[in-house]
C-alpha cells in the first residue's frame, strides 16, 4: 500500500515485521476465548491467573479478562462475561465477535485457542466427552440463496493448522459449525449435513472471522456435552454433562498449553 501524506508506511513496515517475528521466535502470548465462566475458571485456577480489574476493554462491558504467566506464555483468558440484563453467559456469535475484537485490540495475541462446548453427531463419529480439534469453521444459520452471498453466509475458514500438535496429543480432528442456536431447526441440519460438521457450537465462525479480518491465527478445541443426532433432549443433555465435560475440555486444553509452550507457531 502506498504511503499517504501524512503516513510514511512505517506502520505497515511494523506490522508485516511483527508477523514475521511471531513466525520466527516462540510464542508468546496467548488469547483463550471462552464464552462460559464455568468453563473457564478451572483453567483460570490451573494456570493461576488473575481477574484483571484494568482489563483495557471499554467501560462498562462485562467481558472478564483473567491474566498471568504461564511457563514461558503470558496467558490471558476471556469471556464475554454476564449479559448486564438477564445475568447469564453471554453465550453467541454477537458476543463471542464483540470480545473478540477488543481482546485482539487490547492484547495482540500470537495466537487465540477458542475453547468450549460443543453438539456431536454419533454418525460422524462423536460420543460424550470427546475433545475435538476443529479443521474447519462455517455457519449453518446464514442462510442467503443469492450466488456468492450464499458462500458469504456459509463462511467457510479453516484453523490455523497444528499437525504436530495432533499427532502428539492424539485429539479427534472435525468440522465444526456454528449458530445461534442450542436446538436444531430442520434448515439448520441440512445446513449442517452441508457443512460435512462433526460438531456444532455458539461461537466458534464468529471468532475465526474476527481472526482472519485482524490477521491473527485461531483455533478451535471443543468438548462434547450432548449428541445432537440422538434422543435426548439437547438442553438436558447438554446440563447432565457440563461439569463432566469441562473437566474433559479443561485437561486437554492445558495439554495443548504445554505443547505449545516454547514452541513456533510453524512448528504447532
Ligand atoms: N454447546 C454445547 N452443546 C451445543 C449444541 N448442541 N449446540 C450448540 N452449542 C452447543
Amino acid at each position: 500500500m502506498a504511503p499517504t501524506p501524512h503516513d510514511d508506511g512505517s506502520q505497515g513496515v511494523k506490522e508485516e515485521s511483527m508477523a514475521s517475528q511471531t513466525a520466527t521466535r516462540p510464542i508468546s502470548s496467548l488469547l483463550l476465548i471462552i464464552a462460559m465462566q464455568t468453563e473457564a475458571l478451572p483453567l483460570v485456577n490451573k494456570f493461576q491467573l488473575t481477574e484483571d480489574a484494568d482489563s483495557g476493554f471499554p467501560k462498562g462491558v462485562p467481558w472478564l479478562r483473567y491474566q498471568g504467566n504461564y511457563k514461558d506464555l503470558k496467558i490471558n483468558i476471556v469471556c464475554p462475561g454476564k449479559d448486564t440484563a438477564l445475568g447469564v453467559d453471554s453465550v453467541g456469535t454477537i458476543s463471542a465477535s464483540l470480545v473478540t475484537y477488543g481482546s485482539i485490540l487490547a492484547l495482540q495475541p500470537d495466537l487465540i485457542i477458542n475453547a468450549g462446548t460443543a453438539g456431536g453427531f454419533k454418525a460422524k463419529g462423536a460420543s460424550i466427552g470427546d475433545v475435538f480439534v476443529a479443521s474447519d469453521v462455517a455457519f449453518h444459520d446464514r442462510r442467503i440463496p443469492i450466488p456468492v452471498f450464499d458462500l458469504y453466509g456459509v463462511g467457510l475458514r479453516q484453523a490455523f493448522q497444528t499437525p504436530n500438535l495432533l499427532k502428539e496429543l492424539n485429539l479427534k480432528v472435525g468440522k465444526l459449525s456454528t449458530g445461534d442456536s442450542l436446538d436444531m431447526s430442520p434448515q439448520d441440519e441440512a445446513s449442517i449435513s452441508a457443512n460435512d460438521a462433526t460438531i456444532k457450537d455458539m461461537e466458534g465462525a464468529a471468532i475465526a472471522y474476527v481472526a482472519d479480518l485482524l490477521k491473527v491465527p485461531a483455533i478451535f478445541i471443543k468438548a462434547v456435552t450432548d449428541i445432537t443426532d440422538g434422543d435426548k433432549p439437547t438442553a438436558e443433555e447438554f446440563l447432565q454433562n457440563l461439569a463432566a465435560v469441562t473437566a474433559a475440555l479443561d485437561l486437554a486444553v492445558t495439554q495443548i498449553v504445554d505443547y505449545i509452550n516454547g514452541k513456533r507457531l510453524s512448528e504447532l
